[in-house]
């Protein structure tokens, strides 16, 4: 996991079995801070207050109806690009 602010948005990254995904940085739970959270078994794992949701859908694992922002990805060479508009 990652964090990074681009423009005044939080963005958190991880790498999941090799692909590289983006979501908005801020937990629907209560802002925790998702890019210093941890991934487990293709979950990204709040580090405040372990809510749970899945790389692959973005959503809370007991209530998909809540779900994470995602970011478009493209890899250039070594760089990760994250589009936020
Ligand atoms: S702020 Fe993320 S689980 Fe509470």
């Amino acid at each position: 996991m990652l964090q990074r602010e681009v423009a005044g948005t939080t963005i958190a990254v991880c790498n999941e079995k090799g692909t590289i995904h983006a979501f908005l940085g801020m937990c629907p739970h209560r802002n925790g801070p998702l890019g210093q959270g941890n991934l487990v078994e293709g979950c990204i794992v709040c580090p405040w207050h372990a809510w749970e949701f899945s790389v692959e859908k973005g959503e809370l694992d007991y209530n998909p109806g809540i779900k994470l922002q995602r970011y478009k990805v493209v890899i250039q060479g070594e760089d990760v690009l994250v589009e936020i508009a």
